[in-house]
């Protein structure tokens, strides 16, 4: 039988051993753009970002507004480089042209793209771009003629099917960080911010979400949404609602309780119904309705942990700047779990968000000492082969040795609103502005 050969496999056939960028451009760039579902007026060359000129966007033609002719809105950068480029995970060039697309997606002419792709033809990789976030849809791929075609076929399913959500989880080992009251917070500001919000309380033993906003345990029906093949999940949500008064607004988001069934459920039957991508899988009507969906983790690496960091695009490890465990903690997380749960997973995804300090005050003799205790963390990560800086230090270059983390501070009304069954940000100015910070810090753009 006779197979034909796609014009996509042709052109990655004719690239030479040693093709350079130019090379790669000509014979490789609009074969791949085209198999991708991009026309030639679709695609500009040398688009400049605002912050250096990357080598093609492309966007859909919506009427007669052809992305070549208007330069308006891309959708999605490629950034090419020659075979002399080593673009394997691992390799040193491989890091600099992250760097280098992740400074063009967040340039001030790229708001609206959403994709970006690096590859020299013989590796490619796709990255998502939600808000300030970005972070790998497939892993570095090693390309050829025999899989092109499928590789390029992902990545069209993915660009054209775009998840609108951003899943987070809110995980870190150490117990009492945050991670609830960071949720519910987060949740609550970025609501007040006009986005759509699923709230996930994945803490059945503790349940604290869920009460921390007086909303009705579940009693069976999540367990049942996520064990049986034809329920639901979004069945089982129970809306959180604030009137804003004086704005005649009404406030709400999604919360998905904590389940008392779940909480019943010895662990090792829990093993027999529920599978690491159970509540990923479960997940997945929901990427399309919300703009954020957050979950709420046990302080262990056990069940519910594993299936909400499985279920997430990206990790926010509340920490504590004087407990040395809640550091070493979320080092733990960067250097073994999360890469555990990232093999299993195969898209690349999750990955850590910088760690931030949640709720103590701190003088400047403690931080001396927090980040002492950080370089050590950071030298001893390093002796093992992972570069955990960004995640410490997210603003620290050779240029500019900033050491700043971000803070939630200490604050009184952040710890009371439990208790009141509203979360601080509605009741507090300052808790307001410090999560606003938050958002801003990390998600929003
Ligand atoms: N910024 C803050 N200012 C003051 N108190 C805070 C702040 N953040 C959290 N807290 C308080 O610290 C305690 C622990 O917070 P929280 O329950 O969110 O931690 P957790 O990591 O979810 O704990 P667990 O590991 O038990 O689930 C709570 O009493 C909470 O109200
Ligand atoms: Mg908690």
């Amino acid at each position: 039988m006779s197979r034909t050969i796609t014009s996509l496999q042709a052109a990655l056939q004719s690239l030479p051993d040693n093709a350079q960028e130019p090379v790669v451009d000509h014979l490789f760039a609009s074969h791949l753009l085209n198999s991708l579902g991009f026309q030639t007026e679709e695609i500009h060359p040398q688009y400049s970002t605002g912050n250096g000129s990357v080598d093609k966007a492309a966007r859909k033609t919506i009427g007669d507004d052809a992305f070549l002719h208007t330069k308006s809105n891309p959708y999605l950068l490629l950034e090419l480089k020659g075979r002399d480029i080593n673009l394997s995970q691992d390799a040193a060039q491989y890091q600099v042209t992250v760097e280098q697309i992740k400074r063009y997606l967040l340039a001030p002419n790229c708001t609206t793209v959403q994709w970006g792709i690096i590859t020299n033809s013989c590796h490619i990789q796709l990255f998502r771009k939600h808000g300030k976030v970005i972070f790998p849809a497939t892993k570095c791929i090693s390309i050829d003629a025999n899989n092109i075609d499928n590789v390029a076929a992902e990545i069209r399913q993915k660009i054209e099917n775009t998840n609108k959500a951003l899943t987070i989880a809110v995980y870190n080992n150490k117990g009492g960080v945050g991670k609830t009251t960071t949720t519910v917070n987060l949740a609550a500001i970025l609501t007040f911010l006009g986005k759509k919000v699923l709230a996930v309380d994945f803490d059945p033993n503790q349940q604290d979400l869920t009460s921390s906003l007086g909303i009705p345990l579940s009693q069976g029906s999540v367990f049942e949404a996520l064990t049986e093949r034809n329920i639901d999940l979004l069945t089982t949500l129970y809306p959180y609602k604030f009137p804003l008064k004086k704005l005649h607004r009404e406030l709400r988001f999604d919360v998905i309780p904590a389940d008392q069934k779940l909480t019943d459920t010895p662990e090792h039957q829990l093993l027999s119904h529920l599978q690491s991508h159970t509540l990923y899988r479960k997940l997945e009507p929901a990427q399309q309705e919300y703009d954020y969906i957050l979950i709420d983790s046990p302080p262990n690496w056990r069940i519910f942990s594993q299936l909400a960091v499985y279920a997430a695009d990206v990790v926010l490890i509340p920490t504590k700047h004087n407990n040395l465990f809640s550091l070493e903690n979320a080092a733990m997380a960067m250097k073994k779990f999360i890469p555990e749960v990232q093999s299993k997973k195969l898209d690349g995804s999750p990955i850590p968000l910088p760690i931030f300090f949640n709720g103590e005050k701190i003088t400047d003799p403690q931080l001396k000492v927090a980040q002492q205790e950080i370089n050590n963390i950071l030298k001893d990560a390093k002796q093992e082969g992972f570069n955990l800086l960004p995640y410490f230090y997210p603003k620290y270059t050779k240029a500019k040795k900033d050491l700043h983390i971000h803070e939630v501070p200490s604050y009184a009304n952040i710890a009371g609103s439990a208790f009141s069954r509203i979360p601080a940000v509605y009741r507090d100015i300052s808790a307001h502005e410090y999560y606003k910070n938050l958002a801003k810090e990390y998600f929003l753009q």
